[in-house]
């Protein structure tokens, strides 16, 4: 059997779980006991759950559209709502009792477990979409969210765990993941796994692969702004600031020689990389390709594009977060999914209109990304070749550069310069 993709995120979100803890506390609060949201750094109190508060909080949890169970700091349950049973198919005399692990099975993946009692062990929360199965078998996707409730002493007291019955967004996860995730309908919003046979039968991941093979054209206006002579370490460029009218980016051209009104013109569309351009982290190679295009420019004249969209057009923050993820053992493009992000959500469509302003007809592009290629072609630019960069990787960027190669086709990687 195939394993079957769970995915942890990194941090608690203030989301239906957070409110819940509220809602399932607000009417019972005494001052004792601190509970500690880490997010959201904000306190509030948490009654010991007394046979009177008992009611009212069961009473409470009946009102949820979720599931919700709350277990002790054993992770024992001692209290689950209506929806819980309904959701699972197990009655309270089930549950009471025992661990919430009784809803996992053979399909569930371990690294989303192990990543749910590492959590629990440091004392955080986490939210994880984990395969669970009914007491009858059938398996439902839960997203799941689990909080402990610290006493003011930073102990823990409670957790409370929220269940929410979700299908997988197929959008994200079916284009990239390595073994081929299929859709397979077994019944009123469930999803499996499905053999690579059926993977091919599937329509909707046949229209995500036309999608994947068409990007769909866009353009975005763009105004230039400004010109400028910048000398650097490495000479003396031209920077030229543009500004997409649509996302309102600044997107900056760094150039040399005349280029105006040229064809072949050697390109480099580059994205902007905090990480190791500024602070010179070790973890990608963004800054030896950024070196390499200022470069090579100077011998061929040319220009680089540089666009700010930080992190595959996550963020800077949203990076970090899935810095944070990988720290868990997952690589960068499943920390991207975790997160909720695509593979990669750069867009390019600012590029023609900055070629049409200098008028450059044909670019030969400096990239060892097919998916840049195909987005430029997409987009109407005309590339007579490409140009390989080629950098040397580090112990630390390793791990990067092969998921980029197995997992994002990407070419020329770890070769020697
Ligand atoms: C309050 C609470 C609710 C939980 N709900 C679920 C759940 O719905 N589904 C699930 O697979 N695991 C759930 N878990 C996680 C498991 O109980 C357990 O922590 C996990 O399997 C990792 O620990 P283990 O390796 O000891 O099994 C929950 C845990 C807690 C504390």
């Amino acid at each position: 059997d195939m394993p079957i993709f769970g995915h942890p995120v990194a941090s608690w979100k203030r989301s239906v779980a957070t409110s819940l803890i509220h809602t399932i506390y607000e009417p019972t609060i005494d001052t004792q006991n601190t509970m500690v949201f880490e997010e959201a750094s904000k306190t509030s109190s948490l009654p010991e759950v007394s046979s009177q508060t008992k009611e009212k909080t069961v009473e409470v949890f009946d009102d949820q559209k979720h599931g919700v169970v709350l277990a002790d700091s054993n992770q024992i349950i001692t209290h689950c709502n209506s929806m819980f049973v309904e959701l699972t198919g197990y009655n309270v005399n089930d549950v009471i009792g025992k661990n919430c692990r009784i809803l996992q099975g053979k399909n569930t993946d371990q690294k989303t477990v192990e990543f749910i009692r590492a959590a629990l062990k440091r004392g955080e929360g986490c939210q994880v979409m984990i395969l669970n199965y009914r007491k009858n078998g059938v398996p439902f996707w839960n997203r799941l969210s689990i909080q402990p409730l610290l006493d003011k002493h930073g102990r823990i007291r409670k957790f409370v765990g929220i269940q929410i019955e979700r299908s997988l967004p197929v959008s994200r996860f079916a284009p990239v993941m390595p073994w081929k995730v299929g859709i397979k309908k077994e019944g009123p919003r469930l999803l499996t796994v499905a053999s690579e046979s059926a993977v091919k039968e599937s329509g909707e991941l046949q229209i995500l692969e036309e999608k994947k093979s068409k990007p769909k054209i866009s353009l975005h206006d763009v105004s230039f702004v400004a010109e400028t002579n910048l000398p650097t370490i490495k000479g003396k460029y031209r920077v030229r600031a543009y500004k997409d009218n649509k996302t309102r980016q600044e997107i900056m051209c760094i150039i040399w020689g005349k280029i105006e009104a040229s064809s072949g013109l050697h390109v480099r569309a580059h994205d902007q990389c905090f990480t190791s351009e500024v602070l010179g982290s070790l973890k990608c190679d963004c800054k030896q390709q950024l070196d390499f295009a200022m470069e090579h420019i100077k011998k061929t004249s040319g220009m680089v594009i540089y666009l700010p969209q930080e992190g595959r057009g996550m963020g800077l923050a949203h990076k970090i977060k899935a810095y944070a993820v990988q720290e868990h053992g997952y690589d960068t493009v499943d920390a991207q999914h975790v997160l909720g992000f695509p593979d990669d959500s750069r867009t390019y469509a600012a590029i023609p209109g900055i070629l049409q302003e200098m008028n450059i007809k044909s670019i030969k592009l400096m990239t060892n990304n097919p998916r840049k290629i195909r987005h430029l072609k997409a987009l109407g630019i005309q590339i007579d070749s490409r140009i390989p960069i080629v950098t040397p990787t580090n112990k630390h960027s390793e791990g990067y550069l092969k998921t980029k190669h197995h997992r994002q086709g990407h070419m020329n990687v770890g070769e020697d310069r």
